[in-house]
């Protein structure tokens, strides 16, 4: 089908229920191989929460994009180049490949390093169609034997790093890098806040601190306290089901908050409480309500607080992120899974029990388990 001497197979839902263990193991046609592309051999891909809201259409129904075949954390070999690779690539170098695929790389933003806010759309890399070269392809994750795409979304892997460690850095690290470079951590922002300690919160953690921050941990309960210290978090903050009573005594104490949880009834006030005045509080986590709480007007302007929100990390942002994680040996915590297990693994991240990545390991291809 794909006119290689490998096939495009991987996991594919073909419907909501596809999270309760029912992925299937399918045979796809990629796009057409376009000079900038590459294809790559898959060794490890993440499991990222996106990947479940997308194929439980948490975010809104499939419909033609069925099936689905999601993974966004990839990291393999490279073999196949054609004659205009990005970034250096040569085939046999280790690559990974976040939430993006592609966009136009010529408006205003794909030159500022801004490619994951392109003004003519991102392309993700499930869920997507390619729109620059083979018009109207879907996109393929990574629950897969093989991935292809353009090189200028595919991140040299730094040697230092294991490159099971480095899958989650490509979206998990990279959302969270980017708003705690954008916003400051560990410079003017030197007391940052990171909710929810999970995939993303856990680096938020260790990227933070190796940033230079001090960092606050805040949590649903007490299970995860150990972890939040070893990770480098200095304070934690335990919200029960009363936030604002949690929240006593540390009002002003944060100035920037990175919020990677998906709770869909969060209380507003109580959280922007936290910050200091000139603060910021950056979204990340999606709840699949489609809504944030309400925000009283008076608590944004007595406090001159900020509300925003941030998408995964440019190609460039991905490499500073990848060579602070090789210079200050920041590790990943990560469950190694066979990528033939993804039907238990998925139902098992659903549950919560991940701590704080799994990993799904293509053992065919040599992914070491
Ligand atoms: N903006 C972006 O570009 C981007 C990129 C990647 C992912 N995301 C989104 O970021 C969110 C986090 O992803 P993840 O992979 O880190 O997920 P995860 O590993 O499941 O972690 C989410 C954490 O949120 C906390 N939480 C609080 N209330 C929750 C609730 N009702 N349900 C589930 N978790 C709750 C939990 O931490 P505690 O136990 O500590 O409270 C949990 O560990 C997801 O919504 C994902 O889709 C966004
Ligand atoms: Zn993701
Ligand atoms: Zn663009």
């Amino acid at each position: 089908m794909s006119n290689t001497e490998y096939k495009f197979e991987g996991w594919a839902g073909f419907g909501p229920e596809s999270i309760e263990g029912n992925l299937k193991f399918i045979e796809y046609e990629p796009k057409q191989f376009a000079e900038d592309d590459i294809d790559i051999k898959i060794l490890y891909c993440g499991i990222c929460a996106s990947d479940v809201s997308t194929l439980s259409e948490g975010w809104g129904e499939l419909k033609d994009m069925w099936p689905q075949v999601v993974g966004h954390e990839i990291v393999g070999e490279v073999v196949r180049v054609g004659s205009s690779p990005k970034n250096g690539i040569k085939k046999g170098d280790i690559v990974g490949v976040g939430a993006q695929c592609d966009s136009c790389l010529q408006c205003h933003y794909c030159n500022k390093d801004m490619e994951n806010y392109c003004s003519n759309g991102m392309t993700g890399t499930y869920n997507g169609k390619f729109s620059r070269t083979s018009k109207g392809s879907k996109s393929y994750g990574g629950y897969a034997n093989y991935w292809r795409g353009p090189s200028h979304f595919a991140i040299p892997i730094p040697k230092e790093l294991d490159p099971a460690e480095a899958a989650p850095l490509l979206c998990g690290g990279g959302t969270v890098f980017s708003p705690l470079v954008q916003y400051g951590a560990g410079k003017e922002a030197k007391n940052v806040g990171i909710i929810g300690l999970g995939g993303l919160g856990h680096f938020g953690v260790s990227l933070a601190t190796a940033l230079g921050a001090e960092v606050t941990v805040i949590s649903h309960s007490a299970r995860k306290q150990k972890d939040a210290e070893d990770l480098g978090a200095k304070h934690f903050l335990i919200t029960g089901d009363d936030e604002a009573k949690a929240f006593k005594g540390h009002e002003r104490s944060l100035d920037l908050i990175i919020c990677t949880s998906n709770a869909p009834d969060m209380n507003m006030s109580a959280y922007l409480s936290l910050l200091r005045p000139g603060g910021n509080f950056i979204l990340v986590g999606v709840p699949e309500t489609g809504k944030i709480a309400d925000i009283p007007p008076m608590t944004l302007i007595f406090g001159n607080v900020h509300v925003g929100g941030s998408l995964i990390a440019s190609p460039q942002t991905l490499k500073d992120m990848l060579q602070v994680v090789a210079d200050q040996k920041v590790k990943s915590w990560i469950q190694k899974w066979p990528m033939s297990k993804v039907n238990e693994a998925v139902p098992s991240m659903i549950a919560g029990n991940a701590r704080y990545r799994y990993v799904l390991v293509n053992e065919e291809n040599g992914g070491n388990l």
